[in-house]
């Protein structure tokens, strides 16, 4: 998802409340070992900041950042109803200059933010700020593999094709939309030995419920705006047909209809592993 705006804080709110429960599980399952502070970096509106807040236990306290101060005084407020004063602090700040010390944290995660960031320098200011027993996590997504609905196949094979055309048009290469692929790499290269992956596939079968639908609905929106201009007329058609929920054999409206989300969750650390592998 894109840098912020009224219309992607509404399209990632809508992930958010489509699939609560999934991430809602994958953060309940994070090893859980802080005896120093856990970092959100950046925060945006929170939505996992509060998820790692119903983690926090007495003597363990959470941060959380983003450079944009609309999101810091709601978050606020919005912890206050769930910890002490003395166990979060949310600041406006620069994810690649963060103000605090060195090896600061014992856990840091970083969520569907890189297509915002310079993942680098990002990922450099994180291996600063995590301890030597720590793991940064980093929740990302690869658009060109996120989401999957059974589309016409011509149009499913189109649409990479678009995607990739618009990326290169607006960001002037074709790799902001795959944060995800690159992202073994680029913690390697921030200097940890240890990195694992773990992908969750989120699935949904008909009839869709209304958050599910909602998410469709701003997914198509994000598509007829970016990638939909560089399909040609016939299979627009096909597009316009298979997103209209007046349609009977719409995704929205077919008895048949499933979704799968793909997502992939990096967990990395400065300890290498004792086995020496890096798989999940
Ligand atoms: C796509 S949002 C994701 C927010 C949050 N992690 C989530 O998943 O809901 C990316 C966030 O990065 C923030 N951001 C972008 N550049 C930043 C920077 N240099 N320092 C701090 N925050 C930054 C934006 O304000 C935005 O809130």
């Amino acid at each position: 998802m894109s840098r912020r705006t009224p219309e992607n804080d509404q399209y990632q709110g809508s992930f958010h409340k489509a699939f609560e429960p999934e991430l809602t599980r994958m953060i309940q399952r994070l090893k859980w070992i802080p005896q120093k502070p856990i970092l959100d970096m950046p925060c945006g509106s929170g939505f996992y900041t509060g998820l790692l807040a119903s983690r926090i236990r007495e003597g363990q306290h959470l941060t959380a950042i983003d450079n944009c101060e609309a999101y810091i005084q709601p978050l606020r407020d919005r912890l206050k109803a769930i910890l002490q004063p003395d166990q979060f602090h949310v600041q406006s700040a620069d994810a690649y200059h963060l103000p605090y010390d060195s090896e600061s944290f014992d856990l840091i995660w970083c969520a569907e933010s890189f297509i915002s960031l310079d993942p680098k320098g990002a990922l450099a200011e994180m291996y600063r700020l995590i301890s030597n027993v720590g793991q940064v996590v980093v929740f990302e997504v690869d658009e060109f593999h996120h989401v999957m609905l059974p589309w016409p196949v011509e149009l499913e094979a189109a649409l990479p094709a678009a995607l990739l055309q618009a990326t290169k048009a607006k960001y002037g290469s074709g790799t902001k939309h795959s944060p995800a692929r690159r992202l073994r790499k680029q913690l390697r290269e921030a200097g940890f030995p240890t990195v694992r992956r773990r992908v969750h596939a989120f699935e949904r079968t008909a009839p869709f419920e209304t958050h599910t639908k909602t998410y469709l609905k701003h997914h198509f929106e994000y598509l007829r705006e970016f990638a939909y201009p560089y399909l040609d007329a016939s299979l627009q058609d096909r597009f316009d047909h298979f997103t209209d929920d007046a349609k009977a054999d719409s995704i929205f409206e077919r008895p048949d209809a499933e979704l799968t989300i793909m997502t992939a969750l990096y967990t990395a650390g400065k300890t290498p592993s004792k086995s020496g592998s890096e798989s999940t």
